[in-house]
C-alpha cells in the first residue's frame, strides 16, 4: 500500500488539510479504504467530547494483523519486514521476511491460543528489543488478546502495577536481556512482580541469553517449547474497529500510570496514515526508529506504522554509544537506511562525544531525518542536520503523545517546509487550537498557548484503561469541549507549532514521561522521608532532569548516606531511568496557608534563577525559601 496514501507536494498538503477539517468524515473514509477490512463501517464517525465518547469506523470488522502481515505475502512475501541489528556488532543480525513474519507470529498465536489466552484477554509483554518482542505484539492482535507492552528498564513494582491494574492473564519475557556492556535479569523482575500478581496464570519466556532462569512449574513455559511444532498459519481473530488493541501506560500529573487504551480500526489507520506521510518511504526503502517498543514511538512507529504500510522497518537491541558513540551512523550505513527517527536526547549526548565519530561514516543512503519525544533545541537540530543530514535531509520534528497514538504536528518528507526547533503543521486531520488562561481560543499569529485539539482523530486514546471519569478528568475537563495535550506551544505568522513543554507536572526525562507524584511517591516509601517534592529542571544531555526536595524525619547525619537511600526506593518504585539527578534536604517545603506546596518557586530554585521568585508573601512561612536557596545543589 506504500505511496497510495502519501502527499506528494505542499500544495496538495494544504488541499488535503482544508478537506480533512472541513469534512473529516469524508476524509477519513476515503483513507480507510486503503485497508482491508473484513466489513466495512456504517458510520466514520460519532463523538462527543463531553463524555468522552468516539467511535471511529463504527460497525466495521477487521483484524490489524491482516494489513500488516498477509496482504503483502501476495506482492511482498520476500521483501524484508524487520532487520534485526543486536547489542553487539560482532553478533549476526537477523532478518525477516514478510512471509517469515507471519509464520512467526501465526505460530507464536496459535501457542497463546493452546495457553487458554482468547480475545480481550490481557497480556503484559516485557521484553528486550528482539524480533521476537514484534511478533509477541502481532501474535496477540492476531488472536484478539490486548498487548500492553511494558518497558523492560521499569522495575518490579512497577511492572506489579500494570499487570495488575491490566489483570493480566499472562507475561511474555525473556531471561535476560543485554545492554551496552551490561546483561540486566529480566526474569527475576518479573518472578518478583509476581509475588503481588494473582491475576497471571501462564509465562512465556524466550531464551534470550541461555541462563537457565528460574521456571515455575505450571505457569513458565519456554518459548521455543510452546512454538515448536504450532502450524504457520492462524485465522485471524475478526475485531470489531472499537475494540481494544492495546494498553499503554504513562505517566501524568496525578496518581499513578494510566493505562492509555487505544481501539484497532482507528490506531491502523492513523498509525500508518501518518507513518506513510511523514517519512515518505519508496518501496525499496530501509528506515530505521531508534526507540523502543516499549514506549508508543515503538508501538506505532517501529511495529505497526512500518509493517502495515509493507515497509523494512530496523530493529536495534542496542544503545548509541556501544561499543563506542558511532554504533548509530555504523548502523546506517551497513543497513543503507533512508529514513532514521530518535530523539534530541540521543543526539545531544552524541554531540558530546564529537563530530568524529559520525564523520567517519558516509551515512550517504540517509533521505529523511525524524526527531521525536521533547522539544529539539537549535544547538541539536543544527548538528543533526549538517553531521548527519549533510544539509541535504529534511528534519521532521514529531510532535505527538501516548494519548495521541500517531504524530499529529509533523513536518511531511521534504514537502513541507522547515523551521529549526519547529514541528511545524498538523498534520491532515488534525485540529489543534491555542488556548489562553480562560479557555478561550486565540486566534492571532505570533502567539503562545495552552494546545489543546478541537476535534477527534482515528488514533486517539478512547479511555483509560478500568477507569473512564479519569479519562474525563484528564484530558476533556480542563477546556470544556476540548481535548488538552498538557503542552504549551508557539504558533508563528506562518502557522506552523513550536512545542515548548509540559505546562503540567509532567518531567520529561531524556523523552521519557514522569509525573512528579509518582517520583515523590517513590522517595515517601523511605523510612525516614516526612514529604518530599520533585521538579524538573533543565539538563544540557536529557532536556530535563529532576531534583527533589526532601523533608526528613532526622536530618540526616550521612547526606551521601541518606541519597543513597532515596536513589534505591526510586529504582525499586519505578527504576533507573527515574532517579532524581540532585536530591536537596530541606527542614520544609514552600507551601501555602492552605498547605499546597508552590512548585513555581521550587522549579525556580531548582533552575538557578533565584533572582525572581515572584511573590512569596502568601507563603506559610517564607523564611523556608531563603533555606532552600542556600542549600540549592
Ligand atoms: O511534551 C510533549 C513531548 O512528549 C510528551 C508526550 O510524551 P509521550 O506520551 O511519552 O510520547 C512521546 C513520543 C511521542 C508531549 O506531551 N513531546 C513529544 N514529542 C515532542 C514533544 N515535545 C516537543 N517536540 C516534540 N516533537
Amino acid at each position: 500500500m506504500t505511496n497510495k496514501l502519501q502527499i506528494k507536494s505542499f500544495e496538495e498538503y494544504k488541499e488535503k488539510y482544508a478537506l480533512s477539517i472541513e469534512n473529516p468524515e469524508k476524509f477519513w473514509g476515503d483513507v480507510a479504504e486503503e485497508f482491508q477490512w473484513i466489513k466495512k463501517w456504517d458510520k466514520v464517525l460519532e463523538w462527543n467530547f463531553q463524555e468522552p465518547k468516539v467511535e471511529w469506523f463504527k460497525g466495521a470488522k477487521l483484524n490489524i494483523t491482516e494489513n500488516a502481515l498477509d496482504r503483502h505475502l501476495e506482492t511482498r512475501g520476500n521483501k524484508l519486514a524487520i532487520i534485526w541489528e543486536p547489542n553487539d556488532p560482532k553478533q549476526r543480525f537477523v532478518r525477516y521476511t514478510y512471509r517469515e513474519l507471519y509464520e512467526h507470529v501465526c505460530q507464536f498465536a496459535n501457542a497463546l491460543k493452546e495457553k487458554g489466552i482468547k480475545k480481550g484477554d490481557r497480556v503484559c509483554i516485557y521484553m528486550p528489543m528482539i524480533p521476537e518482542l514484534a511478533v509477541a505484539v502481532l501474535a496477540c492482535a492476531r488472536i484478539g488478546a490486548i498487548h500492553s507492552v511494558v518497558f523492560a528498564g521499569f522495575s518490579s513494582s512497577a511492572l506489579a502495577d500494570r499487570i495488575n491494574d491490566a489483570e493480566a492473564k499472562a507475561v511474555i519475557t525473556s531471561d535476560g536481556l543485554n545492554r551496552g556492556a551490561k546483561q540486566i535479569p529480566v526474569k527475576r523482575v518479573v518472578d518478583e512482580a509476581l509475588e503481588s500478581c494473582a491475576s497471571v496464570e501462564t509465562v512465556i519466556v524466550y531464551d534470550c541469553l541461555g541462563w537457565g532462569p528460574n521456571m515455575e512449574e505450571g505457569r513458565d513455559y519456554w518459548w521455543h517449547e510452546v512454538v515448536a511444532g504450532q502450524p504457520k498459519s492462524c485465522a485471524p481473530e475478526p475485531m470489531d474497529a472499537e475494540d481494544v488493541l492495546f494498553i499503554l501506560y504513562t505517566s501524568g500529573s496525578t496518581g499513578k500510570p494510566k493505562g492509555v487504551v487505544h481501539t484497532c480500526g482507528g490506531y491502523m489507520v492513523g498509525a500508518a496514515y501518518t507513518f506513510q506521510n511523514v517519512y515518505q518511504c519508496d518501496e525499496s526503502d530501509v528506515y530505521w526508529c531508534t526507540a523502543d517498543v516499549g514506549w508508543i514511538t515503538g508501538h506505532t512507529y517501529i511495529v505497526y506504522g512500518p509493517l502495515i504500510s509493507g515497509t523494512t522497518s530496523v530493529m536495534f537491541e542496542g544503545i548509541p554509544t556501544y561499543p563506542d558513540p558511532g554504533r548509530f551512523w555504523q548502523i546506517i550505513d551497513k543497513h543503507s537506511v533512508n529514513q532514521f527517527l530518535t530523539a534530541p536526547t540521543a543526539i545531544r549526548s552524541l554531540m558530546a562525544h564529537g563530530e568524529d565519530h559520525v564523520l567517519s561514516y558516509s551515512l550517504d543512503s540517509l533521505k529523511i531525518l525524524g526527531s521525536v519525544g521533547e522539544p529539539i533545541n537549535d544547538e541539536a537540530w543544527k548538528w543533526y542536520h549538517l553531521h548527519v543530514g549533510k544539509e541535504r535531509c529534511p528534519i521532521v520534528d514529531n510532535w505527538w503523545q501516548t494519548e495521541t497514538g500517531a504524530i499529529m504536528i509533523s513536518g511531511i518528507g521534504n514537502i513541507s517546509p522547515m523551521k529549526p526547533t519547529f514541528a511545524g503543521y498538523p498534520l491532515p486531520g488534525v485540529n489543534p487550537v491555542l488556548l489562553d488562561q480562560e479557555g478561550k481560543e486565540i486566534q492571532e499569529a505570533d502567539v503562545e498557548g495552552y494546545l489543546c485539539i478541537k476535534s477527534p482523530w482515528p488514533s486517539m486514546l478512547r479511555t483509560t484503561y478500568g477507569d473512564h471519569e479519569r479519562c474525563r478528568v484528564t484530558y476533556f475537563s480542563t477546556y470544556d469541549g476540548y481535548y488538552f495535550t498538557g503542552d504549551g506551544a508557539k504558533r508563528d505568522q506562518n502557522g506552523m507549532y513550536r512545542i515548548i513543554g509540559r505546562v503540567d507536572d509532567v518531567i520529561n526525562v531524556s523523552g521519557h514521561r514522569f509525573g512528579t507524584a509518582e517520583i515523590e511517591n517513590a522517595i515517601n516509601t523511605n523510612d525516614n522521608v516526612v514529604e518530599s517534592a520533585v521538579v524538573g529542571f533543565p539538563h544540557p544531555v536529557k532536556g530535563q532532569s529532576i531534583y527533589a526536595f526532601v523533608v526528613c524525619e532526622k536530618a540526616p547525619e550521612d547526606e551521601v548516606h541518606a541519597r543513597g537511600e532515596i536513589v534505591e526506593s526510586v529504582v525499586a518504585e519505578i527504576g533507573k531511568i527515574a532517579i532524581p539527578e540532585k536530591i536537596q534536604f530541606v527542614s520544609g517545603l514552600p507551601k501555602t496557608r492552605s498547605g499546597k506546596i508552590m512548585r513555581r518557586i521550587l522549579r525556580k530554585i531548582a533552575e538557578g534563577e533565584v533572582s525572581n521568585l515572584g511573590d512569596t508573601s502568601t507563603l506559610l512561612d517564607p523564611n523556608v525559601v531563603d533555606e532552600l536557596i542556600e542549600g540549592k545543589l
